[in-house]
């Protein structure tokens, strides 16, 4: 067998082109989406993602604002620039990148972004409405799964699910995101005994690991959807050494799986689409008078 590949620049090009229109009509009744970015250091991944996140709001008719802040910077001067920001009613979403610097606290960061302008769906509030099932900005990147499985009709409710990483920003919103659409989620990490025991048993198996290639085809379930939100290299000495890879031994695990995201073209772009969406979705709230 040979797994269907559920390829998320297809999905996202879709969805991105959705949203465009759906900016359009906002702007021509006034009331064009803004996005606010707020990168702080020199992390190079985080440049890129943000340059990536700009140029994809330009493209969708999204305004976008970029706020940049050395290495050293003052969180008080941070922390002045969210609080202009949620009181500009021209900014529906913002977004500081992270990792922070260490001066940084980054709860207390998150937490002074306006509950109603937290597209990445990290403050506190939106993280309890998520637990509690109520409307919320979602986590990109989970919700950006959550649409792979649905357009490409992944059955969740009833299915065993299990979720390898528990980060704030994936595994633990992954796993409640499934948990509220009906699937009887396990979620896996660094401290569980036998890791194999537990994804053998997914229909659906979503991996958030950051370790290249530490899913094999002996730990998949013939027929299982294998999610793979890894973004790594190929280590030295492979004959792919150098380029992109996830955390799924992809070439072996399609022979096995039922359906599978590549790395790259699977989860990556869906989570910047979901981003663009939060965004839109916020500026139609508000547009409409809030919440
Ligand atoms: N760092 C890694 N992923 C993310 C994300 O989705 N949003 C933000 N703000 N920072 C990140």
């Amino acid at each position: 067998m040979t797994a269907r590949i559920l390829d998320g620049n297809a999905l996202s090009a879709k969805l991105r082109g959705e949203l465009a229109t759906q900016a359009a009509e906002l702007a021509a009744r006034g009331a064009q989406p803004g996005l606010a970015v707020i990168l702080v250091g020199d992390n190079a991944a985080s440049a890129v993602y943000v340059r990536n996140k700009v140029a994809a709001c330009e493209k969708a008719g999204i305004r976008s604002l970029k706020f940049d802040y050395p290495q050293d910077a003052r969180p008080a001067a941070v922390l002045a620039k969210i609080a202009e920001l949620n009181a500009d009613p021209a900014v529906h979403g913002i977004l500081v990148q992270l990792p922070l610097p260490p001066q940084f606290d980054e709860k207390a960061v998150l937490e002074a972004i306006s509950v109603d302008k937290d597209v990445d769906g990290f403050h506190a509030e939106n993280v309890g409405r998520l637990s509690q099932g109520q409307p919320a900005f979602f986590p990109c990147t989970p919700h950006g799964v959550m649409k792979i499985l649905e357009y490409g009709d992944i059955p969740v409710t009833g299915s065993d699910a299990v979720v390898v990483g528990r980060s704030n920003i994936v595994g633990k919103p992954m796993a409640m995101l499934l948990t509220q659409a009906g699937a009887t989620v396990t979620v896996c990490h660094s401290k569980t005994r036998d890791l194999a025991a537990h994804t053998r048993r997914a229909d659906i198996l979503v991996v958030a690991m950051g370790r290249a290639l530490a899913i094999g085809a002996e730990m998949i379930k013939p027929g299982a959807t294998v999610i793979d939100v890894g973004m790594n290299r190929f280590p030295d000495g492979h004959p792919k050494a150098g380029k992109l890879c996830g955390d799924v031994d992809f070439d072996a695990a399609k022979a096995v799986a039922g359906a599978i995201t590549p790395v790259p073209g699977g989860v990556g772009p869906m989570t910047i689409t979901m981003l663009l969406a939060n965004t839109v979705e916020s500026a139609r709230r508000a547009a409409a008078g809030g919440r």
